[in-house]
């Protein structure tokens, strides 16, 4: 069992890094046009094009894969091993909503997970649906990709409002994450609770305001 929660701990910081990466690249979608246009997609080709970047793409699908299965084989275990649960309720008293509830939530992050590499990554990378034009530079305009989809009010609210679950799967999955993997430190762990706060707080609420700044741009 350890193993396991250890490979979603794990797994899961990883993919926490790369947030904070990809939020800071897509904070470029609200510079001046001028300046946002070049660098978004100058930053989008060398991703695609730096070998070393591809090698932590493959990283990261491979996280993502892991940090699913094994999340879906913890929470079946986890029921089968609790059969009556609905019978009497003995919730511990500091379990939350979140806590309870962590497998719906994250049924919520895969669909937008999909739904986002439907809308971004099979354009840009796999060259799939409407063809994609070039910018001055001559770098595949994935800035005009983004600008498209968000003047789509249905995706800009689905971007938006999929940030709620992702922030509360955030919030929790830090604060687990680093339990599981040894931390338990009465002090540390109050100030863990705080940066688990911020940390979602900050990648949700970044994350669910660019779709809404584009569209009011
Ligand atoms: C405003 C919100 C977002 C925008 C505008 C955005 C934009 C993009 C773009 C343009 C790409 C393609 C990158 C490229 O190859 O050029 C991409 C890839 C990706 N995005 Fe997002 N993204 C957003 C939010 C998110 C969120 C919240 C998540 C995760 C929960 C996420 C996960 C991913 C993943 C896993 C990839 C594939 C990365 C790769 O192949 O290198 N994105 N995103």
């Amino acid at each position: 069992m350890f193993l396991r929660k250890g490979v979603i701990a794990a797994t899961g910081l990883f993919l926490c890094i790369f947030l904070i990466v990809h939020l800071s690249a897509n904070a470029i979608l609200l510079l001046p046009e001028e300046t946002a246009r070049g660098l978004y997609n100058t930053y989008s080709t060398t991703l695609r094009e730096s070998p070393l970047i591809k090698i932590v793409a493959y990283l990261l699908y491979a996280s993502i894969i892991f940090h699913v299965v094994y999340a879906v084989i913890v929470t079946i275990k986890n029921r089968r091993a609790k059969p009556n649960k609905y019978a009497v309720n003995h919730k511990l008293e500091n379990s939350t909503w979140t806590s309870q509830n962590m497998g719906l939530i994250g049924i919520f992050i895969l669909l937008f997970i999909v739904i986002h590499l439907a809308n971004f990554w099979a354009k840009v990378k796999l060259g799939l649906g409407e063809s994609v034009g070039l910018d001055m530079d001559g770098n595949v305009d994935v800035y005009q990709i983004t600008y498209s989809l968000f003047q789509n009010i249905y995706y800009v609210l689905f971007y938006t409002v999929l940030m709620v679950p992702l922030g509360l799967h955030l919030n929790h999955g830090l604060k687990s994450a680093f339990r599981t993997l040894g931390f338990y430190h009465r002090k540390g762990l109050r100030v863990l609770t705080n940066v688990s706060l911020v940390y979602a707080a900050i990648i949700s609420v970044g994350f669910g305001i660019i779709p809404l700044i584009v569209y009011f741009k």
